[in-house]
């Protein structure tokens, strides 16, 4: 594979889409901006050709072969257990459980977990959440008689941690905060708030969806108990997911899926289970992508992540000056690119998000336009939708140019002086 080519981030973005075939297509007539990053990224050359390899080469069923080919397919699939685990510090390879996606690492801990909870517990969320870590903990709260309290944002999108700190008490058990929102881009203090979980004898589940693909993330030195991410947003393959825990709160869990794999014994009325993490991964598992997700991970560590953070801060910086340069558009979240990651929620009170959203697609930049499956924080906000553009490795500031010139273009179209 070439090397990635040099630039003052690291390497250059340019360089870079000539490893994802879906860039060199044409939207509408024109090249395709893809600024939806934070939905799913797009796929480099090498990932496929990874897929393709698995399913031609070494395709089985995963742990119960002899056969030359099973135990290929065990070996690529735990091999990106292993990858996984060094990716993000684990302590060790049984720390890494994979999952569907993020949504199912964070339900495994709500619902496994959250089986130890009684009646008056209290689980500390905020209003930032996306809809897969509010939702599963509703499910609990309904279950178990547990009691949901939430950390406000303040004016500029942060955390209040001056209310975090009042709301956390002993009764508060489980403490379940994104690390980088979806929405605002918040970046939050997680190993800070690590500390104040533990001093009070809860346990913090990190929502890592937006964090893990954009930021160096070290889960021994975050100090959190739990984190979940998605394969499909670092350049990896959608229906891969992790969850990344402390190896002995994972002893001290019961599965919440029985099946083939999970299991150690079983008799017609009786079961024990097998060990961590394999008691959590019921059935056949996602053996195939499981198995190419190495190669993204290959691209970012040739990269680094500190260069994947410093070229997504310094593209940041740079789309917030354009875009407030504008001087009609309301954006969301914090203004310093020190405390946001590579992406900006902006409305135009002219304008739908969804209509905005679909002149910039006749312009071949895409952008998503909703509520960005966080309706409590659009509810807080005051707004019904924003428009978002979220950056990734292969975008770069001819991309933030065209997005600026495009939202000029959708206020000619829709005739607003
Ligand atoms: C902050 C956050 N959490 C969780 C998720 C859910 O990820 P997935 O749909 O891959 O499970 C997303 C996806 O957009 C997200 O942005």
């Amino acid at each position: 594979m070439a090397p990635i080519a040099s630039s003052a981030a690291g390497f250059d973005p340019r360089a870079l889409r000539t490893r994802f075939p879906i860039l060199d297509r044409k939207v509408h007539g024109h090249r395709l901006v893809y600024l939806d990053n934070a939905a799913t990224t797009q796929k480099p050359a090498a990932l496929l050709d990874a897929l393709r390899s698995y399913y031609s080469n070494s395709n089985a069923n995963v742990h119960r072969g002899v056969h030359t080919l099973a135990e290929e397919a065990t070996g690529l699939y735990e091999a990106c257990r292993g990858r996984v685990a060094r990716f993000v510090n684990a302590p060790e390879e049984r720390a890494v459980v994979i999952t569907r996606n993020a949504t199912d690492a964070i339900n495994l801990v709500a619902r496994s977990w959250g089986a130890t909870l009684s009646t008056g517990d209290e689980v500390l969320l905020s209003e930032m959440e996306h809809h897969s870590n509010l939702v599963p903990w509703i499910m609990l709260a309904r279950e178990r008689g547990v009691v949901l309290r939430h950390v406000p944002i303040t004016a500029d999108g942060q955390l209040d941690m001056a209310a975090f700190a009042s709301l956390l008490s002993r009764r508060t058990r489980i403490v379940a905060l994104t690390a980088m929102s979806n929405v605002l881009g918040t970046i939050n203090p997680i190993a800070e708030i690590a500390e104040a979980v533990h001093g009070v004898g809860a346990v913090l589940a990190v929502d890592g969806a937006q964090s893990v693909p954009h930021l160096p993330v070290d889960f021994q030195a975050l100090g959190a108990d739990f984190l979940a991410f998605s394969a499909h947003k670092m350049y990896g393959p959608t229906g891969v997911g992790f969850l990344v825990a402390k190896p002995e709160l994972l002893e001290r869990m019961e599965p919440v899926a029985g099946g083939g794999e999970m299991i150690r014994e079983v008799r017609l009325d009786w079961a024990s289970w097998n060990d961590i993490p394999h008691k959590f991964e019921a059935g056949t598992p996602n053996i195939a992508d499981a198995a190419a997700f190495p190669a993204a991970l290959d691209m970012l560590e040739d990269i680094g992540m500190a260069s994947v953070r410093s070229h997504e801060r310094e593209l940041v910086g740079y789309a917030l000056d354009r875009l407030l340069g504008l001087g009609w558009l309301e954006i969301h979240g914090p203004l310093d690119p020190d405390r946001r990651g590579g992406l900006i929620s902006f409305v135009d009170p002219e304008i739908h998000p969804h209509d905005l959203a679909q002149v910039l697609d006749t312009l071949g930049i895409a952008v998503r336009a909703g509520h960005h499956c966080a309706q409590p924080l659009m509810r807080r906000l005051g707004v019904a939708a924003t428009a978002r553009a979220s950056f990734g490795l292969y975008n770069d500031r001819d991309d933030v140019d065209a997005l600026v010139d495009g939202l000029v273009a959708a206020r000619k179209y829709f005739g607003v002086a």
